[in-house]
């Protein structure tokens, strides 16, 4: 099954529920795949571009955000007056992405209001492109050329009239929505100012040659969020590649926390395709909820940090914001045109407001013996001046490495204020090997002359960029079995530690 096939499924039963389809499977068949793939084939030459009207420029109201109560008509300029059109603020283009029901989803008033809310003279214009978007999914992907050549001509018109700046335009379109707005920045006479591609489309557009999707020459700047590229499974509704000048993959693109996607995998390995409806529009939509949060809660915006790979952003190696490495999320991101993209990962909760707090952990393990067949289950609680976070998991990503610095990712979803005080824990598991495990923790942490030792504990704030480091408090007091403490000390960060400052860790 090729990939825009599954993910065609996917989206049936995603509408389903707003079609009310009595029998899914007879509907799948007749609507998807009943004539055969052919003239679907024939269709993506690109010879029906009509000079028609197709989408609709619906400028929405701060006060009826849900309501389509004034359409701007190119050609008609009694029409922006009659909408209220100002001329000298910000307008945004909201667009759709695919849908089976012809309804626009329930995420568009929340957009709309949000927009607003966080600029108020704003106009704020949903394009309507339902009767197209309406469709096969491989139609409605080959319509979006046509549409955003309308958009365009829409957007020319515009400029014409109003002699508004492009700089003023911001185009923000959701799934294929993305590659409307890529077409219409690139067809659009002048360049616009910015274009927010929100979980772009994959299937069809994935691995396409930068003007048949969106890309960074289609505006001024153009800022991605991936939040379904995941690739197995044939799977991938959103894009994996990067396509903007900045592209940012919260949790690495896929696995959004809340959504349960892990779950519904299983399930489909279980019941079938027909399982994954929540999991997948869940993942899809996730993008335009975390710009939705970007819009509200602009106090306290969430970072994302450059990283080679998600591998490397989950030991946390990239949390460093020097020389642009890291952003805003959503909204606030910041203009930062590069020859190539910048590929950048955050962390989040799993709903509004999303933020959470980065810290890197390094720690250099020292042993006479080799450690790498201990697999402790570490468990770290952070202590700050404003709060504090604990039971969080140490994820070993690799094995334990004797006589070698290793660095982890630890994420708190409060801001706990300045770091005082870290403890490490190891917790009783209900596994059958606790005791295999707690004897393998005890002698890990045991001063017998094949113990590890932990010196020292250097830290990186992600979001306040501060760097510190902890050592043992009180090596020789005894604390409780299982835990270990570190306090505030006053080492600088990047000394290399001295041999003489070395303290065994002993809870026997
Ligand atoms: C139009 O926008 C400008 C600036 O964004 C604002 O100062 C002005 O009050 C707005 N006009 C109306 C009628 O809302
Ligand atoms: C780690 O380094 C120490 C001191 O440099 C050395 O005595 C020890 O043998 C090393 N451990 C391993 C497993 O190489
Ligand atoms: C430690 O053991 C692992 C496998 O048990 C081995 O691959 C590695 O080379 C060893 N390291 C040292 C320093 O002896």
């Amino acid at each position: 099954m090729r990939a825009w096939q599954l993910w065609f499924l996917c989206f049936v039963v995603l509408n389903a529920d707003a079609q009310k389809v009595t029998s899914l499977e007879e509907d799948l068949t007749d609507s998807a795949f009943g004539n055969s793939l052919d003239p679907v084939k024939d269709l993506f030459d690109d010879k029906d571009d009509r000079r028609g009207s197709v989408a609709k420029f619906s400028l929405r109201n701060p006060s009826h955000p849900d309501d389509d109560l004034c359409y701007i008509i190119p050609g008609q300029p009694e029409t922006l007056a009659a909408c209220a059109f100002n001329r000298t603020s910000k307008t945004f283009l909201v667009i759709h992405g695919w849908t089976l029901s012809g309804m626009f989803e329930s995420w568009m008033p929340k957009l709309v209001s949000a927009l607003y809310e966080r600029e108020r003279t704003a106009n704020v214009i949903v394009v309507d492109w339902l009767s197209l978007a309406q469709n096969h999914y491989a139609i409605a992907a080959q319509k979006t050329k046509a549409v955003g050549r309308e958009i365009a001509r829409f957007i020319d018109w515009m400029e014409e009239t109003t002699n508004m700046p492009l700089d003023q335009l911001h185009l923000i379109g959701y799934s294929l929505g993305a590659h409307v707005a890529g077409f219409a920045g690139s067809h659009a006479s002048n360049k616009v100012g910015r274009i927010t591609g929100l979980d772009p489309a994959g299937p069809d557009f994935e691995g396409e040659h930068a003007h048949r999707r969106l890309s960074p020459d289609d505006a001024h700047f153009v800022d991605v969020l991936h939040t379904f590229s995941r690739g197995s499974l044939g799977l991938s509704i959103g894009m994996q590649q990067p396509i903007g000048h900045v592209d940012i993959y919260p949790n690495g693109g896929s696995f959004q926390p809340g959504c349960n996607l892990r779950g519904a995998l299983e399930k489909i390995a279980n019941f079938g395709i027909f399982a994954i409806n929540d999991a997948v529009r869940c993942e899809h939509e996730r993008s335009v909820h975390l710009f939705i949060d970007s819009l509200l809660n602009e106090r306290e915006p969430a970072k994302a940090y450059r990283c080679g790979s998600n591998d490397m952003f989950d030991r946390g190696v990239c949390l460093s914001c020097r020389r642009g490495r890291c952003n805003t999320v959503g909204y606030g991101t910041s203009k930062v045109r590069r020859p190539r993209s910048a590929q950048m990962y955050t962390k989040t909760r799993a709903s509004m407001p999303f933020r959470v707090y980065h810290y890197q952990l390094k720690m250099h393990f020292s042993s006479r013996v080799n450690t790498s067949e201990m697999e402790p289950s570490l468990t770290v609680s952070l202590y700050g001046t404003k709060g504090e976070s604990e039971n969080l998991e140490l994820k070993l990503e690799e094995r334990l490495e004797t006589n070698k610095t290793h660095s982890f990712l630890l994420v708190t979803e409060a801001d706990i204020g300045d770091l005082l005080m870290l403890t490490f824990q190891w917790k009783e598991t209900n596994s059958w090997s606790l005791s295999n495990l707690l004897r393998m923790v005890s002698s890990w942490w045991s001063g017998s002359s094949d113990g590890v030792e932990v010196h020292k504990i250097r830290i990186r704030s992600g979001e306040t960029q501060q760097k510190m480091v902890f050592c043992l408090k009180d090596p020789d007091a005894r604390s409780q079995p299982g835990e270990v403490t570190f306090v505030k000390c006053k080492d600088e960060w990047r000394r290399k530690p001295k041999k003489i400052s070395k303290v065994t860790l002993k809870n026997d």
